[in-house]
């Protein structure tokens, strides 16, 4: 007889301990709006009650979920509640979490073909569609990553391979509107500060095309090998997308690979406002795409998508001896040759799944609704006295501040900061602050589908209370 593990459990109690689970998690979805969007306590408040040494005896599940209910749960900010509107809200597909369940409980290995086949093929199929909901051509291909930062350091890592002198000379171009998560990858990439050429943007919080192309020149006459442009397709900021056919022109003309960072806005092509802005977006040779944004799949979901797929491999591909069963016999793409990770989990699962459970058509009309409320927020901020428009509604993100005429503009500055911890330590609604032209810009990002109408006007309400508040304070 096979010996029992001692981590197993009996069916009747796998699953009692699933439905729990499930029965947990639903709850929770249906009652999200009305639950406080949870808080940020002190280290020092917090460690009492989650610390404690390696647990030697067991305890009943039930009480370690009740644990992490009671515990950990209200002591987090709930990124997927409707009134989230900080950052990059993290609004979740039930059908993406379930697949995740399954992809975890099944612990499916999509590293080689060998072992991965049909996920494998899966996660090819999802790219593939997404590179037609682009315009990529049929050489183009990629794989799915943890996220929008490991997406673009695996793009830019084949933009590099691209240049052999790229680590001696190379020198790359993006505005100063752009992820810090692309500045990270040339560090980690081995590009020197002095190789990344960082550009103020344009009044529309875009790359300056002439600023850029003299500059491009200037560098070649000083000996510099200018290899590659990082756009944004939707800045963090302002949602702001650079000029991607101008900027295709450019790189054509240059010789330069052209990457796009589309993590937060590269989605929106399935809209008709990111369908105008995104135009060119075909004509990239990389860009990194991120479900878990504004596709609503549970984190970690990036993709990193490359013009022509071979150049990951040139990338990446390293064969050790103890891999080499699986260039053996039947060959297919191997996943782990053309990115970072080896042991790699079942993440285009998730996007299979959501998109046949839903349809494409029903991802579009949640995407317009996210539009929709940032123009519903750009309206009610414009219609409050003392409030100043610093971005319109655009792919989902709104930026303003609040100017009362009493303050200059250091103590607007500090009164727009506090907004956000009086927001944090009431939580109801939840907005972020950014630096924009030098000031500090608060900034709503209505990326929930389950957020109303209602919920941005009392957001900005409350927002606008806090304000007259606090003003008293200066
Ligand atoms: C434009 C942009 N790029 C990259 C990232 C980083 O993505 P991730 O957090 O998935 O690593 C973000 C995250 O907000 C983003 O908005």
């Amino acid at each position: 007889m096979r010996p029992k593990s001692p981590l197993d459990f009996d069916a009747e109690t796998m699953r009692h301990m699933g439905y729990r689970v499930v029965d947990t998690l639903v709850d929770y979805w249906q009652r999200l709006p009305e639950l406080p969007l949870g808080k940020r306590p002190s280290p020092e408040a917090l460690a009492p009650l989650l610390s404690e040494p390696t647990p030697q005896t067991p305890q009943p599940f039930e009480a370690v979920l009740n644990a992490f209910l009671q515990t950990v749960l209200p002591n987090i900010v709930k990124v997927d509640h409707p009134r989230y509107f900080a950052f990059v809200p993290a609004p979740n597909d039930y059908v993406g979490v379930l697949a995740d369940f399954l992809a975890a409980g099944m612990n499916i290995f999509v590293g080689t073909w060998m072992v991965g086949a049909g996920a494998t093929q899966v996660e090819r199929v999802v790219v593939r569609w997404l590179c037609d909901w682009f315009g990529m051509p049929e050489s183009a291909g990629g794989l799915f990553v943890s996220g929008g930062s490991m997406a673009n350091l695996v793009c830019l890592a084949a933009a590099r391979q691209r240049y052999p002198d790229a680590l001696t000379r190379g020198r790359v171009y993006y505005s100063d509107q752009t992820h810090s998560c692309v500045a990270r990858a040339w560090r980690i990439l081995g590009l020197r500060e002095e190789q990344l050429c960082v550009l103020p943007a344009n009044e529309q919080f875009q790359i300056p095309l002439e600023a850029l192309s003299a500059q491009i020149e200037r560098d070649r006459a000083e000996g510099w090998l200018p290899f590659c442009v990082v756009a944004n397709a939707g800045t963090t900021n302002t949602g702001a997308v650079d000029p991607l056919n101008a900027l295709a022109d450019l790189c054509e003309q240059e010789g330069l690979w052209l990457h796009a960072d589309g993590a937060y806005g590269a989605a929106a092509i399935l809209t008709e406002e990111g369908k105008q802005r995104l135009q060119g977006i075909h004509r990239l040779d990389s860009l990194a795409v991120d479900p878990h944004k504004w596709l609503y799949q549970p984190m970690m979901a990036g993709c990193a998508i490359v013009r022509d797929f071979e150049r990951l491999r040139e990338a990446f591909r390293i064969l050790p001896p103890y891999l080499q069963d699986k260039e053996q016999g039947v060959q297919g793409i191997d996943l782990c040759d053309y990115g970072v990770e080896l042991s790699r989990n079942f993440r285009a699962l998730k996007l299979w799944m959501a998109l046949k459970t839903h349809g494409v058509e029903a991802f579009r009309s949640a995407m317009e609704w996210n539009l929709h409320l940032a123009r519903v927020a750009e309206q009610a901020i414009r219609s409050l006295p003392h409030w100043r428009l610093l971005s319109p509604a655009t792919m989902g993100i709104v930026a303003f501040r609040y100017e009362p005429p009493e303050l200059n503009a250091e103590q607007a500055d500090a009164l727009n900061r506090a907004l956000v911890d009086a927001m944090l330590n009431d939580g109801f609604a939840l907005v972020s602050s950014t630096r924009l032209r030098g000031r500090t810009a608060l900034r709503m990002c209505t990326l929930n589908p389950r957020a109303t109408e209602a919920d941005v006007h009392a957001t900005v309400q409350r927002l606008d209370e806090y304000a007259r508040q606090k003003q008293r304070d200066f």
